[in-house]
């Protein structure tokens, strides 16, 4: 690998990034962390949260795309894909998953805390 990886941390591999569809998210279901959905944004840029809203634990891969927020398709919360965090008035958060694209592969860093 690239020799960044410090030791505690397993990055997996889940995907490829054009298995996630551009302002659209792709599911993967993890041992470690449950359901994960990947959102791509309209810039290729890559978030992980899990699957579920804080508010009331709604879908959000089912949710639309737009910039780098999700709007969750039960009660419109608008989620903060960077953050998990609810955009105000609403307040709550979504467990994020670190991820990265390397070589067009998608990896998430699943090991260590579960
Ligand atoms: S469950 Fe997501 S807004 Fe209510």
């Amino acid at each position: 690998m690239d020799g960044s990886i410090a030791g505690q941390t397993a990055w997996v591999e889940v995907c490829r990034l054009e298995e996630i569809p551009r302002q659209g998210s792709r599911v993967v279901a993890t041992a470690a962390r449950g359901e994960v959905a990947l959102f791509r944004a309209l810039d290729d840029a890559v978030f992980a949260l899990e699957d579920r809203c804080p508010h009331k634990g709604g879908p959000l891969s089912q949710g639309i795309v737009h910039g780098h927020a999700v709007t969750c398709p039960l009660h419109n919360w608008v989620i903060d894909l960077a953050s998990g965090e609810a955009v105000a008035p609403d307040k709550g958060c979504a467990p994020r998953i670190p991820v990265r694209v390397e070589a067009g592969r998608v990896l998430l860093a699943l090991g260590g805390r579960g």
